[in-house]
């Protein structure tokens, strides 16, 4: 591809930005970033405006951008848009030297153009950034690495559902550190489709990887991970509680939120079983008395 990109800048109502970026995808944009509570920016760049968002649509030509603002302006009124070229070989460069390889215990996570340095000793996880979460390095999915190496230690072929599998970084990690039967769900369907070709890419595809809720998968599991958003969290606490046999890590959550999260799976019959911080982020941990 040769030529200058255009990236289309959208401020919102955070409340928005999850329907603006489900229009995003459906319109096929080339690349999608997002700037928020979950996501906050990176050092130097700027952040959005107190119960907003920001979503960077990066399109291939100005007709495509174009015709997306306008489209989307008719939905969102209250959003405010800025088109502008962006060099793309700049742009490809910027994005790509954002993304880190992680060692966290026996494993590496790391993107394909990295995974040269993986050590020997590790077990290598290659995910290609695209459209969904979950490269390895953001803290809510290093923090749930972690806690799935340490499980997986001490539990040698113990059951896995992870709720929000976004790349299917979990469940792949999972798999290849012996877990038995692997299962990772997500409401949005371009994950799902990422993440089964994650699987595969990764050896793994007998990963069990679909959209159903996780009320609609047959049975319990050892450990259940789930790195979503705290509101959304809570909101599935009736349907996540249930499938708990031993240990529930939940992520996604930051520190001033724990107690409600937490509180909500109390109410399901878990039991807390410590947690763990990474800057504003925390892993809250639960377990089945
Ligand atoms: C923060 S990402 C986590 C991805 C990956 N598990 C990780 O740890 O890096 C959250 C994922 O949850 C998904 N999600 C959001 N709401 C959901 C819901 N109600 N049910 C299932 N998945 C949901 C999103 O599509 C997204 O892929």
């Amino acid at each position: 591809m040769s030529g200058d990109w255009f990236s289309l800048t959208i401020d919102l109502p955070e409340g928005d930005a999850e329907a603006l970026e489900a229009q995003l995808h459906d319109r096929g944009v080339a690349g999608l970033e997002v700037r928020d509570r979950e996501a906050p920016p990176m050092p130097g760049v700027r952040g959005p405006a107190p119960g907003e968002a920001i979503v960077v649509a990066y399109f291939e030509d100005r007709a495509a951008a174009e015709e997306a603002q306008a489209e989307l302006a008719g939905s969102f009124p209250a959003a405010r848009f800025s088109l502008e070229p962006v060099a793309q070989q700049d742009w490809s460069q910027s994005w790509k030297s954002l993304i880190r390889a992680v060692e966290l215990g026996r494993l590496w996570v790391g993107p394909p153009w990295l995974a040269d340095w993986a050590p020997a000793d590790k077990e290598r996880i290659v995910i290609e950034p695209k459209m969904a979460f979950g490269t390895g390095d953001h803290p809510t999915t290093s923090l749930c690495l972690e806690a799935v190496d340490e499980y997986l230690r001490a539990h040698p072929g113990a059951s896995v559902l992870d709720v929000g599998t976004g790349t299917g970084v979990l469940a792949i990690a999972a798999r290849r550190l012996g877990a038995g039967r692997c299962v990772g769900v997500d409401n949005d369907p371009v994950s799902v489709e990422l993440a089964k070709e994650n699987a595969v890419a990764n050896h793994t595809p007998e990963i069990e990887l679909s959209g159903k809720t996780p009320a609609e998968i047959e049975g319990t599991f050892d450990l259940v991970l789930a790195n979503i958003l705290a509101n959304t969290l809570v909101e599935l606490a009736p349907q996540i509680a249930p499938k708990v046999k031993h240990k529930l890590v939940l992520a996604g959550v930051l520190v001033h939120q724990k107690n409600q999260v937490e509180g909500a799976y109390i109410a399901h019959g878990l039991v807390p079983d410590g947690t763990k911080t990474m800057g504003e982020w925390i892993r809250i941990d639960l377990r089945r008395p």
